[in-house]
């Protein structure tokens, strides 16, 4: 039994980010889809510029995942950063993503005027029909969880895998081991992933399955994201804050061996590992680090 329902029921409601583009709240998860700093400018710079997707565009096909599609910003960024340098690029997207709702309610908002053209079409194609193909775009849209989904994704490697589920206390069992192995196994050998996301539960969870990680920045947010390749090349080390920040409980990665557990098993789990874990305790790490307003 999963804790996610089959039919998600909470409203999505939609609001303005600081740069103009829109962004939900999610009723069902209890969390905004962006940062409030910027929707776009965050696809834009978290996932398009952290990755050094431009430097492929020349070099096709480049072949995207994209787990948690959502409203498609970081597809849509990909994809018009890749054409405005070579409109002739061949793409290959796979996106995955939990409730049909949000692509086709963003359209419904007009969330995606200022895109381009073959990139609004992309878009409407993808939230109605679930695929599309054209000259220079194969893509595919599979809705459900994706716990399941990226399972049947067989023969396929990404040079580039965004990473945005909602936070690990909403939303778990994305951030898992066994998740993240999935994903990684879909990671080609000179591919890179990107996430939002410092948390060290998913950077120990990361270096687990044998990626690398590094730093990125992160727009509108206190702390920076995460880089993930199979070699240590081209990633910005991590900070000394950082690097200890892994070795502390706060690194006790989620586990969800049959990739069907619920939120409150995934996280009872984890609880009962830091409980006996030889870690150093996390307040230690924090008293040194953070000043006292941001310990909160
Ligand atoms: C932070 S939002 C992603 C925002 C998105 N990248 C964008 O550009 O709009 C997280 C997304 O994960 C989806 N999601 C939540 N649980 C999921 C699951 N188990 N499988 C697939 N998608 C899931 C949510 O429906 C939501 O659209």
């Amino acid at each position: 039994m999963t804790h996610i329902p089959p039919i998600l029921t909470g409203d999505l409601v939609p609001e303005p980010t600081s740069d103009g583009s829109l962004t939900f709240f999610s009723e069902d998860f209890g969390e905004w889809f962006h940062s409030r700093a910027g929707a776009r400018t965050e696809a834009q710079e978290t996932y398009v510029q952290a990755t050094g997707l431009v430097a492929r565009a020349s070099s096709s096909p480049v072949r995207v995942l994209d787990v948690c599609y959502g409203l498609g910003y970081n597809s849509a960024a990909a994809l018009e950063a890749l054409w405005q340098v070579n409109p002739g690029c061949q793409v290959e997207l796979i996106a995955l993503e939990l409730d049909g709702r949000v692509p086709l309610r963003s359209l419904h908002h007009h969330h995606h005027q200022g895109w381009s053209p073959p990139v609004l079409n992309t878009l409407t194609l993808l939230a109605n029909r679930q695929e599309v193909h054209t000259d220079t775009l194969t893509a595919q849209l599979l809705l459900g969880d994706a716990r399941q989904t990226i399972q049947t994704v067989t023969d396929w490697q990404a040079d580039f895998i965004f990473l945005d589920p909602f936070s690990p206390p909403h939303c778990p069992e994305l951030w898992t081991v066994e998740f993240l192995a999935q994903v990684a196994h879909r990671l080609a050998p000179d591919g890179i992933l990107a996430t939002y996301s410092c948390a060290a539960a998913v950077r120990s969870a990361l270096q687990k399955i044998g990626l690398y990680i590094g730093a990125t920045t992160a727009t509108g947010r206190k702390w920076p994201g995460t880089a993930a390749r199979w070699q240590p090349d081209t990633l910005v080390p991590l900070s000394q804050q950082e690097i200890e920040h892994l070795e502390t409980r706060a690194a006790v990665p989620h586990r969800d061996p049959t990739l069907r557990g619920t939120r409150e098993e995934i996280c009872d789990r984890r609880s009962q590992e830091q409980s006996v874990s030889a870690l150093k305790p996390t307040s230690q790490w924090r008293k040194k680090w953070l000043p006292a307003k941001e310990k909160e």
